[in-house]
């Protein structure tokens, strides 16, 4: 069976060292020095961490055919050799996000923010996978996580700086930007 549901559990050790840790938005998390993300069928139920996020690998919400055609054509899948620096980006939405139809929540990520086209540019350079948070109780909406080389480590800031701007982030109430460096 394919795992679907992932534990990120900080702590003193662990798969990734934290080589940064910043708040942006809301309130902070408590500081820790590795992360490791688990399936959580390999998750031992004792080992929580100093903190542990819970995310759900889910179906698609907003992409059309067209953009999920480009992106199963040019995105790679994690855990590639090179890929020696990751990224894990918990992000929540505002009540007023939640609150809009889907169709307005499309309209402000992809007519508005070009959130698709823009990473596109990124891909495969960036590899990446969502996680979502929201349904189950979490604090967080979801749990971004990006996997890169040293290269692409500029490129990849870009990409944020880009989105970060975008009519979409104004809706982001909560941010926490983790990097991460393979151990
Ligand atoms: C690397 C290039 C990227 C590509 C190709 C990309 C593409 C996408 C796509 C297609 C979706 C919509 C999924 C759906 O239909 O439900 C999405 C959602 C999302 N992406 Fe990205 N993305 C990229 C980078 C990023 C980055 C850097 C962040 C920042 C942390 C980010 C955060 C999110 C979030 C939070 C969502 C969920 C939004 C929501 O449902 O309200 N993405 N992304």
């Amino acid at each position: 069976m394919t795992n679907t549901i992932f534990d990120f559990i900080g702590d003193n050790s662990g798969e990734w060292e934290v080589t940064s840790m910043s708040t942006l938005k809301g309130n902070p998390i408590e500081m820790v020095s590795h992360l490791t993300k688990v399936p959580q069928s390999d998750l031992i139920q004792s080992e929580t961490g100093i903190w542990s996020f819970k995310g759900i690998i889910s179906n698609l919400r907003y992409t059309e055919k067209e953009e999920k055609d480009k992106l199963t054509a040019i995105q790679e899948d994690l855990g590639r050799k090179s890929s020696t620096l990751g990224a894990f980006i918990p992000i929540r939405k505002s009540e007023t996000w939640w609150s809009l139809a889907q169709d307005e929540r499309r309209k402000i990520m992809e007519s508005k923010s070009e959130h698709t086209q823009t990473g596109m540019k990124y891909l495969p350079a960036i590899a990446r996978k969502l996680f979502h948070s929201r349904d189950i109780g979490e604090a967080f909406d979801f749990l971004t996580w990006f996997e890169y080389a040293p290269t692409d480590a500029e490129a990849f800031d870009e990409l944020l700086h880009t989105l970060r701007k975008t009519e979409e982030w104004s809706y982001v109430n909560r941010e926490i930007n983790i990097r991460l460096k393979k151990v």
